[in-house]
């Protein structure tokens, strides 16, 4: 750096922070805080470390119906009739039957058009329009848990019908009892028109909404009539590509970087036969078997596959992290000298994905509609399998063909390397950790002494479950919050980490608690999604060294980093802090080298706290907690100077106190801020003084400086101070 260019941070700072409560009493505070904490931050560029691209990202289950009746918008369940298995007649759950068998016979067989999913619907209707109900005899379908059918908005039907005569069936979407009708239409055809199977779409358009709705095909003519593979998809879906917009955006919020995918124990099935195969999950959709998840305990008709898995991190930006299934299930195992063949596959799958047009799979992904290859660079070579019998031996069939072909992607064990070196060659290994909001607080330090050669960590699950959890507490995730910091400031031996589980649909909770809670029509995040927005900047930005100083009995965890916003691109220092104790903490921090290409404007203070640790979001507050973000700089007031005194190096500082021009309480955070029109600047390198609250996650965004010339060339920045108190 040029001398005399040189840009210097002194933090300068100031106002003694005292809170004004004297005319309210709400705001009656004690202000003998007891215990201080000392944050030091280095901002100068030598000492940051960059965070690695993708540190904080998402992983998906399927699990809770978090994706069929989740995530996937399609609103028919079991539409292919097969979930009921292959023989027939079978179970049709959770369709039901309009009409009662006087006038209607309603069974299963075998007469698909569709070779991977034979089973078919055979409905026979007894009655003509003189003896059938007014309303007709039929089938519906209550999607599930109720098809949120909403007014104006547009459903494509698709159904596969055969007649053995003509046709005039009722294609409707009614209320839960049939007796509101939001959308219908008649398909009439002539018996030449339908005796052999034939596909017809159309698009019907609500007259009213309702959240329990269902699909019903009627009709009140003699014959027989065969179903198969009935589809109803809103129109309006994520990009275009099928998923449900409200619940894809809550995913957008927190920007993830990866998107690691399908499972977890899906891809592993509790047997072999039911775990997830990407190659039936491919191709048009009425052709997929789907299959039933016997971990979790439902059916899937796979209409959220493989190629809609990579569609979804491609449009979320987010890196695609492929988990397949590495010939290991909950029971039972392929044998290391069997495994060739499963081998291949997942080199096809691979193939797949980013193979040219002209390649045997690549070709059929370009069929799909996507010609250009997805960026998949990752695998995982099978879920939580390190101790079963077969795995080293497996994994390393896996490993040698995949390096073999693809020297660029990056493979993921599942045996922990964070205390010992592996005993076989990965890039990545799992770590997960599911525990209680103590054990994962003091985790926080994890990965301290973790080796920074080899393998990386990919904390692919983690979450306080249990009592401190209950279904979502704040507890829990101001726990993950510090665990998330100190993976941060870990990030040279930790390279990705994702909350587990993602979703929840209410009506099938297999696991508690989960980040986004949802029905058919509803959805909220516990504080656990909101604890990740606070980690939304951090993957690519540059790690700041940033040590606390307190007593051992203060629980408070922090780091520091120069992001570049999202928002608007430009580059802001970024502290975040976690009180992990009942008591306030005062928190004084100092930042010392900031550069001044890290933007001045636009301060930024969000908190993540409540009245109680244990406090929950639920349908009926969906935003109880949430992050709560304050600009600071629209906050007015002035500073107040006491005077002036020496510090012990000699050095001059000016003691300030701030008077807001008057108190809000548009929330229970009433933040202080300096206004820069009277501010001082003081040369000392001093402190920055926040009462940090009882069990808070926050967040502050930028320090608002203001750059001083002094003789053209010393820069000196800096002041700013704030406070914040919870109106009790
Ligand atoms: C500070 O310490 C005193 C005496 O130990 C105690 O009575 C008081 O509750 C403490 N206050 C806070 C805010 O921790
Ligand atoms: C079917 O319903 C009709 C009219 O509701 C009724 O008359 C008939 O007895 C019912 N038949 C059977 C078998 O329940
Ligand atoms: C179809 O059935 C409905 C009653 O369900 C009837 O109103 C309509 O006229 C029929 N259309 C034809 C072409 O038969
Ligand atoms: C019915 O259509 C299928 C193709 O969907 C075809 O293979 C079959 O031969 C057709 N059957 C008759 C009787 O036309
Ligand atoms: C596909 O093959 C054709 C002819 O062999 C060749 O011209 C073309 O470049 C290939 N395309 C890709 C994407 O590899
Ligand atoms: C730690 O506690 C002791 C005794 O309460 C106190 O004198 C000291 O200032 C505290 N240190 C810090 C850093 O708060
Ligand atoms: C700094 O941030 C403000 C407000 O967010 C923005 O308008 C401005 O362009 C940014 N300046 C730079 C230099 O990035």
């Amino acid at each position: 750096m040029m001398i005399g260019l040189q840009r210097t941070t002194s933090g300068v700072l100031f106002c003694a922070l005292f809170l004004i409560s004297a005319s309210c009493k709400s705001f009656a505070y004690d202000l003998e805080v007891n215990q201080t904490a000392f944050l030091k931050i280095d901002a100068s560029p030598q000492s940051g470390r960059k965070i690695p691209d993708h540190l904080f990202g998402i992983f998906f289950e399927e699990i809770n119906h978090a994706g069929a009746g989740g995530i996937w918008a399609e609103l028919v369940s079991n539409r292919g009739f097969e979930a009921g298995g292959p023989n027939t007649p079978s179970n049709i759950d959770p369709w039901g039957i309009i009409g009662n068998e006087t006038f209607i016979n309603v069974l299963t067989d075998r007469s698909s058009c569709f070779n991977r999913n034979k089973v078919a619907l055979r409905m026979e209707v007894l009655c003509d329009p003189v003896g059938c109900p007014d309303s007709g005899v039929g089938v519906y379908n209550p999607g599930y848990w109720g098809m949120n059918i909403e007014q104006g908005k547009t459903y494509k039907v698709v159904l596969h019908v055969m007649s053995s005569g003509s046709l005039n069936l009722s294609v409707s979407l009614t209320s839960s009892d049939g007796m509101q009708t939001l959308a219908s239409n008649n398909i009439i055809a002539s018996a030449s028109q339908v005796s052999n199977w034939t596909k017809i779409e159309f698009q019907l358009e609500s007259k009213g909404t309702n959240s329990n709705s269902r699909l019903q095909l009627t009709t009140n003519h003699k014959g027989v009539i065969w179903l198969d593979q009935v589809s109803v998809m809103p129109t309006d879906t994520y990009k275009g590509h099928g998923f449900r917009k409200e619940l894809i955006s809550m995913i957008e919020g927190i920007q993830p970087r990866f998107i690691r995918f399908p499972g977890g124990c899906f891809v592993e099935g509790e047997w072999l036969r039911n775990a997830f195969r990407w190659r039936e999950s491919i191709g048009p959709w009425e052709e997929r078997p789907g299959h039933f998840g016997d971990v979790w305990m439902y059916w899937t008709d796979d209409g959220l596959g493989y190629y809609e898995f990579l569609q979804l991190a491609e449009d979320l930006g987010a890196a695609p992290i492929w988990v397949f299934n590495n010939g290991i299930s909950h029971q039972d195992e392929v044998a290391t000298s069997s495994i060739a063949p499963f081998v291949k596959d997942v080199l096809d799958s691979i193939e797949f994905a980013r193979g040219s047009t002209n390649s045997t799979w690549g070709s059929v992904r370009a069929a799909m509609g996507h010609p250009e290859p997805f960026e998949l660079k990752y695998v995982a070579i099978g879920n939580e399998d390190c101790g079963k019998p077969n795995y080293r031996g497996n994994y390393l069939k896996f490993y040698d063909a995949i390096r073999n072909a693809y020297s660029d992607i990056k493979m993921i064990s599942n045996c922990d390397g964070s205390s010992r070196p592996l005993d076989h060659p990965a890039d990545l290994y799992d770590f997960h950790v599911y525990n209680s909001a103590n054990t994962l607080f003091n985790m926080a330090n994890q990965f301290d002494r973790t080796s920074r050669t080899g393998p990386k960590a990919f904390v692919s699950e983690y979450a306080v479950t249990g009592k401190d959890a209950g279904t979502g507490s704040l507890l829990a995730a101001l726990a993950e919050a510090a665990f998330l910091i100190g993976l941060e400031k870990n990030s040279d031996a930790v390279e990705m980490a994702s909350y587990a589980p993602l979703l929840v649909n209410t009506n099938d909770r297999r696991w508690n608690p989960d980040a986004i809670v949802f029905n058919s029509w509803q959805q909220y995040g516990t504080p656990s999604y909101w604890m990740q927005h606070f980690f939304k900047e951090s993957s690519g930005a540059t790690l700041l060294p940033a040590t606390i100083q307190a007593n051992s009995s203060v629980h408070v965890v922090a780091s520091a980093i120069i992001c570049r916003s999202s928002e608007d691109n430009s580059e802001y220092l970024q502290i975040k802090v976690v009180n992990f104790d009942n008591e306030p903490v005062n928190l004084m921090f100092s930042v010392s080298g900031l550069q001044n290409t890290v933007n001045s404007s636009g301060s930024k203070m969000t908190i993540l706290t409540s009245s109680n640790v244990m406090d929950e979001n639920s349908f009926q507050e969906p935003n109880k907690l949430k992050k709560q973000q304050k600009l600071l700089n629209k906050m007015t007031g002035h500073c107040r100077k006491l005077g002036n005194e020496e510090d012990k190096c000699g050095r001059k500082k000016m003691k300030m106190q701030w008077v807001p021009k008057k108190q809000t309480r548009a929330s229970n955070i009433v933040p202080f801020a300096v206004d820069p029109s009277t501010s001082q600047h003081v040369n000392a390198d001093e402190f920055l003084q926040f009462m940090l609250m009882g069990f808070v996650l926050f967040l502050l965004l930028t320090l608002e400086w203001f750059i001083l010339t002094l003789q053209g060339f010393l820069r000196i920045m800096l002041v700013w101070v704030l406070l914040f108190m919870l109106i009790v």
